[in-house]
């Protein structure tokens, strides 16, 4: 090894989670270093999840729209995909720098390379030039080293034929047929953006429901009927048996959940989207005896510490929501136990947010997990036909539903699909966070006209009436 450097905290992982944690705490005056293998910084997140992806979702909406919009069109619409592809390259590439630029900015040693546990207080770092292995020595560790997508057994992933998320950001052409193997929050947003372009998109989910696990049913089906519409194909409660893949196409062979007859679906791409799983290859672990779950996450305690205290892990590489905010969330309230010995993080106020037109957007619990908890409870619901903004806009599907505990009002649960819901969630985030009533966001005004007067209407339908329902 060249050099050995001392650091109050080393993070391994440069994602959400990691170089959160990182800013953070060389803002609390800990000597920092992140290690970051993949060359750029900002994680999956930034490099082939959020940031791509919400730029081919917002692209395709504006082509899209204006594709169907013949009455004010001017002109003929024309797609340029690689112009799209570009635009989503220099977003990704302008804020990976920015995170750079932050790193500089607030003293955190930027580490380019592979980090490997070797001992519980040293990471061995392979650079990613090549060259002699670094030694960074470390009083904490927050390891962040995030997720990947789960493999189908049996469709080995080439990112041409049969490809993950990462494939289905960066295709050069749009595919004729597609298929969608899980119709949980990847394969809807994707699903979305390439049917929007012209792809004939069929999606495949073992489930009764789409949206993946924490959408509530009504939400679910309504969605699914929004995105019929829009073209979209859905088997559900359906699985694949096996893919067939040739030069030119993939046969996509199909039965009943249940089991019965097989079909094939002929398709140009296959989408494998059937959820993420923790990312430890090369972390060295098991040098160290640090265990994972059955399902490959790092066990952690509370203060999200390993067996070996000062080793923490924060983000998709534990347990809990694969969410981007959740992971920066850990990783503030990582670094202020090492700093303070306390740090908080609200499990019950995170919002889910699906970027599909409408979004649909969701805190707190479903009405099926309220149900559960035999809770007597209230539900109000508004639909955006009746908001005077979404229809002025001519985009009025969806509707906001609330449900609060009926003795006391206080809210428990948010359901949006609608226009903006990813924004309007923030709302009923702050309220569950603060313990809100339905009544207080009833009695909250909103500006007119806006969507939210349907967030607030919802409100009102929950302990009273809505006026304009
Ligand atoms: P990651 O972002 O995965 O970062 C981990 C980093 O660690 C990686 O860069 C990796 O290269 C590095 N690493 C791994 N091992 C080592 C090692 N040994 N040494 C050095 N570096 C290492 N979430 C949202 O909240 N909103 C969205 O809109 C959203 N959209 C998504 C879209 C797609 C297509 C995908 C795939 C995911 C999306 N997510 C979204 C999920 C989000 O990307 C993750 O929840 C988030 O990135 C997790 O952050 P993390 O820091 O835990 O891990
Ligand atoms: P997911 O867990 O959301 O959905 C996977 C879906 O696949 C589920 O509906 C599941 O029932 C289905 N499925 C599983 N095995 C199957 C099989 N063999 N055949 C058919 N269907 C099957 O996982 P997804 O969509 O892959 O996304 C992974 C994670 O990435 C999400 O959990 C989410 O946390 C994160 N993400 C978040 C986004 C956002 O916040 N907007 C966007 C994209 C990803």
């Amino acid at each position: 090894a060249s050099e050995t450097q001392e650091h109050d905290v080393v993070v391994i992982g440069g994602g959400p989670g990691g170089y959160v944690a990182a800013i953070k705490a060389a803002q609390l005056g800990l000597k920092t270093a992140c290690v970051e293998k993949r060359g750029a910084l900002g994680g999956t997140c930034l490099n082939v999840g959020c940031i791509p992806s919400k730029s081919l979702l917002n692209n395709s909406h504006l082509y899209h729209q204006v594709l169907h919009d013949t009455k004010n069109r001017v002109g003929d619409v024309k797609l340029n995909l690689g112009q799209m592809m570009k635009a989503k390259d220099t977003s990704v590439g302008g804020l990976t720098k920015g995170i750079e630029f932050l790193f500089k900015k607030n003293g955190v040693d930027y580490v380019k390379g592979t980090g490997t546990l070797t001992g519980e207080n040293e990471i061995k770092v392979n650079p990613i030039e090549g060259g002699e292995p670094q030694t960074l020595r470390a009083k904490n560790i927050i390891i962040a080293t995030g997720s990947e997508a789960t493999p189908f057994p049996g469709l080995t992933i080439d990112e041409q034929r049969v490809i993950t998320s990462t494939g289905a950001i960066a295709m050069q052409e749009v595919p004729k047929k597609m298929v969608v193997i899980g119709g949980g929050i990847i394969g809807l947003e994707m699903g979305s953006v390439w049917s929007r372009l012209g792809s004939e998109v069929t999606v495949v989910e073992y489930l009764g429901a789409i949206g993946g696990p924490g959408m509530d049913a009504d939400m679910a089906k309504l969605m699914q009927k929004t995105l019929q519409k829009q073209g979209i194909k859905f088997k559900l409660n359906t699985k694949v048996v096996s893919g067939d893949v040739q030069s030119n196409g993939v046969g996509v062979n199909i039965e009943a959940a249940k089991g019965g007859k097989e079909e094939t679906l002929d398709a140009d791409v296959v989408l494998v989207a059937i959820g993420r799983r923790p990312y430890t290859e090369g972390l060295g672990l098991e040098n160290l005896g640090i265990e994972t779950d059955e399902r490959g996450r790092i066990v952690i305690d509370q203060e999200y510490r390993t067996k070996i205290p000062h080793i923490r892990a924060i983000g998709d590489v534990t347990f809990g929501a694969m969410l981007a905010h959740k992971a920066e969330e850990e990783g503030i309230a990582a670094v202020e136990y090492i700093k303070n010995g306390y740090g908080h993080v609200n499990y019950g106020a995170i919002p889910s947010v699906m970027y599909t037109h409408p979004e649909a957007a969701w805190v707190g619990q479903t009405e099926k997990e309220v149900k559960d908890s035999g809770k007597e409870y209230r539900v109000g619901t508004f639909p955006f036909s009746a908001n005077s903004r979404a229809k002025t806009n001519l985009d009025s599907e969806g509707m906001v539903k609330f449900i609060a505990d009926k003795e006391t009002d206080r809210i428990l649960g948010i359901h949006i699909v609608g226009p903006n819901a990813g924004e309007m969630i923030a709302e009923g985030v702050l309220a569950i966070e603060y313990g809100a009533s339905s009544e207080d966001i009833g009695r909250t005004s909103h500006a007119h006209p806006t969507l939210s007067e349907a967030f607030k209407e919802a409100a009102m339908a929950t302990y009273s009436k809505a006026i304009h329902a």
